[in-house]
């Protein structure tokens, strides 16, 4: 059930009934989720101000350079899952390995483990543009009661019992599911209270955006090039609109709300494309699928490959069901 206006603390516990296991354990977690995503907001719309912005001086396991704000988030997201006891793991882009949670608690029975990518489009904080956190639940595999294992971080997507992600926009949104639809809160930064403002948010079937980073036109396979010709062509609604704002949480947002598509595909230069399956292209799959989109890595869809790395990456097309099927089929035919 789902009110306009109602508080995102309101909603979770109204809806708290329809989630498959109701022991609160999982109500608990988005409430902790929801505290992390203020505090990192509040950090986020002061970048400006204080000695936040910039790199941190280290680099992750991606080979990444970290920046201050990934390195912060990362921190606090983490603090807050630990401090409050709720998760037995934890996977980060920002950690090389899955963090156990040693409760303090010997009957501590805590069932679902995390994944997140704490800042998503790092690259845009110096410059002012929206930025993203993007987490997954997973429940665990192993005994509850027993240090957590790889093989509970590495399942497939349609196993998440819970996906979203924080748009620190032009104003901030926490958007989930718990397997139920989708739903968008909209931060009232006065008052530090999510509102729910998208309720039952629906990719439209088909759409007129497509989002890419055509710089690397030259190095993707021969469906994908094909695909973007096609999206450029004059006949019938095309040619598309082209935006990419290198942010997935942005770009997935705006997709979602006007129609489009996104695609992170492999190149000459990257085999399996950029973007992380675990904790970017499963929740997000999760997602585009709750509200009637698709994600595919251009053959299979996301939410069915099995995992066998922390941070293995994977080839990444989502968006309007439509437009998806259509750039698989360019797939399909260039093989
Ligand atoms: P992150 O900042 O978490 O490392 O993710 C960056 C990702 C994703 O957000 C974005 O869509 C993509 O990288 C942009 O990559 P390019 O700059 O190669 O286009
Ligand atoms: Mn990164
Ligand atoms: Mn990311
Ligand atoms: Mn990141």
């Amino acid at each position: 059930m789902s009110r306009k206006n109602q508080t995102l603390g309101e909603f979770i516990i109204e809806n708290q009934a329809s989630f498959k296991y109701t022991s609160g354990e999982l109500s608990r977690l988005i409430n902790s989720i929801r505290l992390a995503a203020k505090v990192v907001n509040h950090e986020v719309n002061k970048a400006g101000l204080v000695d936040i912005i910039g790199a941190a001086g280290e680099t992750n396991i991606q080979g990444e350079d970290q920046q201050k704000l990934d390195v912060y988030a990362n921190d606090k997201f983490i603090q807050t899952l630990t401090n409050r006891n709720i998760v037995c793991g934890i996977a980060s882009e920002e950690e090389d390995d899955f963090i156990t949670i040693n409760s303090q608690d010997e009957n501590n029975n805590n069932k679902y483990v995390v994944l997140i990518d704490p800042l998503d489009g790092s690259s845009n904080i110096d410059v002012n543009v929206s930025v993203g956190t993007i987490f997954s639940v997973y429940r665990r595999v192993t005994p509850v009661g027993t240090p957590v294992q790889l093989e509970d971080f590495l399942q497939k997507g349609n196993q998440q019992v819970a996906a979203g992600y924080v748009v620190y926009g032009t104003s901030t949104m926490l958007v989930y599911t718990t397997g139920h639809g989708v739903n968008g809160f909209t931060l009232n930064p006065a008052i530090g209270t999510f509102y729910l403002s998208h309720p039952n948010m629906t990719f439209p079937t088909d759409g007129k955006i497509y989002s890419v980073n055509e710089g690397n036109y030259i190095h993707f396979p021969q469906g994908i090039k094909d695909y973007i010709k096609y999206c450029q062509m004059e006949e019938g609604d095309r040619p598309y609109t082209s935006r990419y704002i290198g942010s997935l949480v942005s770009d997935f947002h705006r997709n979602m709300i006007k129609g489009g598509i996104y695609l992170y595909p492999k190149s000459s230069k990257t085999s399996n494309g950029k973007l992380r399956l675990l904790y970017e292209c499963n929740p997000m799959a999760f997602l585009a699928e709750q509200a009637q989109g698709k994600a595919s890595d251009g053959f299979t869809r996301i939410l069915d490959i099995e995992p066998t790395e922390l941070h293995q990456r994977v080839p990444f097309i989502c968006g309007s069901k439509n437009m998806v099927e259509k750039a698989e089929e360019f797939m399909r035919l260039a093989t």
